[in-house]
């Protein structure tokens, strides 16, 4: 693994813990790594831009609004020649900005506006740390994809002991260098994957839908573009929010889904996560229906949606080198679930059981049972973003 020639953009927020920033920009630098520092304001109570800049042999950065600034380096420009985004130490402060979607300063505009992956060290009082405010930040950037390191737990300048400690810079560093040096075994690849359900209209106001939240499908995207994959993610209103480094289109019928996939193609792999509604309404009304007194509740005639799988497995020289299905069942899992896949073309299926009970559809864990030309395989209940880092990592076997 060697971090020769990348460039990190680290930016260095308020806390006592900011004087571990020398000895991170003193370790990547010894590992050939480039660096260019952003200082917030509260960071600049702690260390001053003059010992970050003479670390890391570089110009600090430290105003939004400098001028001398903007003509040499935007803070639009400032990510796109770095690797990675690296916020060590990261404050209570720049987590909840970065959770919000704020752009008051420097720091926060810049990471608003990037396109690289980034990785955060939380560093702050055991009680900030244990706060739900900042529990539901960091839960919302990890479900972005934001990484993170730490905190350590130990004694604390505030004469606390918990968890809050910025992590060591080697640990930082390893860090690092897991997601700079991690091989791609997928770069160079398209992979299309639909995800959450469709809805289909019924008039103006209302629709067809079902619990999908997307989560599954939204993590696999994830997973393969961590794995170097250029991804497009077709999605239908998914209830999570979008992964990082995928091209995100959005659709909301089915037919919209299909008409995005077919352009979405040529593709080496798709995976079909989403849950596609079966039918849609024949003919939605064009105006909100109305309920007259007395009068009966409407019939709707249903139509059968195009099967979205099938039709691209059937795609002809188009068709994608690996197609990969889902059996969402309730019961007969295995037959219903291999008959889906010679039924769709598909040559993956990954079943599942959506019954009530197994609290799978809209939780956060899958049971799976992986379903190939070879046999089943099942695998145990896990987090849905293990499932879809195993899933990936089995289509990169396969591809390989
Ligand atoms: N699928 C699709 N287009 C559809 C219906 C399903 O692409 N119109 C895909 C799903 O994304 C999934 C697989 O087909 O990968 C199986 O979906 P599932 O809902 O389990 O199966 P259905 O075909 O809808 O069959 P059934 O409702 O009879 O179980």
């Amino acid at each position: 693994m060697s971090l020769t020639g990348k460039r990190v953009l680290l930016i260095v927020s308020g806390g006592i813990a900011a004087f571990k920033a020398l000895e991170l920009i003193r370790l990547l630098r010894k590992a050939g790594c480039g660096v260019t520092c952003v200082l917030t304001k509260g960071g600049a109570q702690f260390v001053t831009p003059l010992s970050l800049q003479a670390l890391s042999e570089h110009k600090v950065y430290t105003d939004l609004f400098s001028l001398t600034d903007e003509s040499e380096m935007g803070h639009i420009q400032l990510s796109r020649s770095a690797d990675l985004v690296v916020v060590a130490p990261a404050s209570a402060d720049i987590l909840a900005k970065m959770a919000a979607g704020l752009a008051d300063d420097l720091a926060s505009t810049v990471l608003l506006a990037t396109d690289k992956p980034v990785l955060v060290a939380p560093a702050m009082n055991v009680r900030m740390w244990g706060h739900a405010a900042t529990k539901a930040n960091m839960a919302m950037l990890s479900s972005r994809g934001i990484h993170v390191v730490g905190p350590d737990e130990g004694a604390m300048a505030c004469n606390e002991f918990g968890p809050g400690r910025l992590s060591e810079p080697p640990a930082i560093l390893a860090a690092i260098e897991a997601l700079l040096c991690a091989p791609k075994p997928l770069a160079g690849k398209h992979a299309l994957v639909t995800s959450g359900p469709t809805h289909e209209p019924i008039d103006p106001v209302r629709y067809i839908a079902n619990r999908s939240s997307g989560k599954q499908g939204h993590a696999i995207a994830a997973a393969l573009a961590a794995l170097g994959a250029r991804v497009t993610l077709v999605s239908g209103p998914a209830s999570v929010p979008d992964p990082a480094g995928v091209k995100i289109v959005r659709i909301e019928t089915a037919a919209e889904m299909l008409a995005a996939c077919q352009a979405a193609l040529p593709a080496d792999i798709a995976v079909f996560a989403a849950a596609v509604a079966d039918w849609r309404v024949a003919s939605a009304a064009h105006q909100k229906m109305k309920k007259t007194p007395g009068g009966a509740p409407p019939a709707l005639e249903l139509t059968p949606n195009p099967d979205i799988l099938a039709t691209i497995a059937a795609a002809g020289p188009a068709r994608p080198g690996l197609v990969v299905g889902f059996a969402a069942e309730t019961h007969d899992l295995i037959a219903h679930a291999q008959d889906k896949r010679r039924r769709k073309n598909a040559d993956w299926i990954v079943a599942n059981d959506v019954s009530p009970a197994t609290g799978i559809m809209g939780g956060s864990e899958n049971e799976i049972l992986l379903i190939t030309a070879e046999g089943e395989e099942p695998w145990p209940r896990l987090a849905k973003d293990e499932v879809a880092t195993r899933l990936a990592a089995r289509i990169a076997e396969a591809l390989a």
